[in-house]
């Protein structure tokens, strides 16, 4: 196997990542800002969930792709999440994630986590979810809560 920095995917896994990504953007339902995203995690038990936008005629109601992926991830039984791929339309630089998806994110990622950002083709920039959200409000952070 070749020598890798610890915490960096495997080719296999990245493409795998996102083709999920990419094959799910296609199912987004984003009629009123026409921007469909994909996106696609890895779980601790080595299996890809993906998720797309979901948008809503009242606005505030739509889902972000990410929180989508996360959620058919804990439904599916996942505990963690090991890496996580974002498909959007852009490429050059390619689209971050929102904030709340950075947060719900961090609920089942560390710091260390990658996260690949990518256009519909060609390669990914990779970020460490530490790099995108430095500092999160974790579990341990409600455990050393003082009245
Ligand atoms: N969107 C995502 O799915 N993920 C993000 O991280 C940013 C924004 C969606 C929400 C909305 O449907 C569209 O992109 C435009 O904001």
């Amino acid at each position: 196997m070749s020598r890798r920095e610890p915490g960096t995917l495997p080719e296999r896994t990245r493409s795998a990542l996102l083709a999920a990504a990419r094959a799910v953007r296609s199912h987004a339902h984003a009629p009123y800002s026409r921007f469909t995203v994909g996106a696609a995690v890895l779980d601790d038990a080595g299996r890809i969930h993906a998720g797309c936008n979901v948008e809503n005629a009242s606005y505030g109601l739509t889902v972000c792709a990410e929180r989508n992926a996360v959620a058919a991830a804990v439904a599916a039984g996942a505990k963690s999440i090991r890496a996580a791929a974002i498909v959007t339309r852009l490429r050059r630089p390619p689209a971050t994630p929102c904030g709340a998806c950075r947060q719900v994110l961090a609920e089942l990622a560390g710091d260390d986590v990658p996260i690949l950002l990518a256009g519909p083709t060609g390669g990914a920039r990779e970020e460490r979810l530490g790099a995108l959200l430095p500092q999160a409000f974790r579990l341990r952070c409600l455990s050393s809560w003082e009245p």
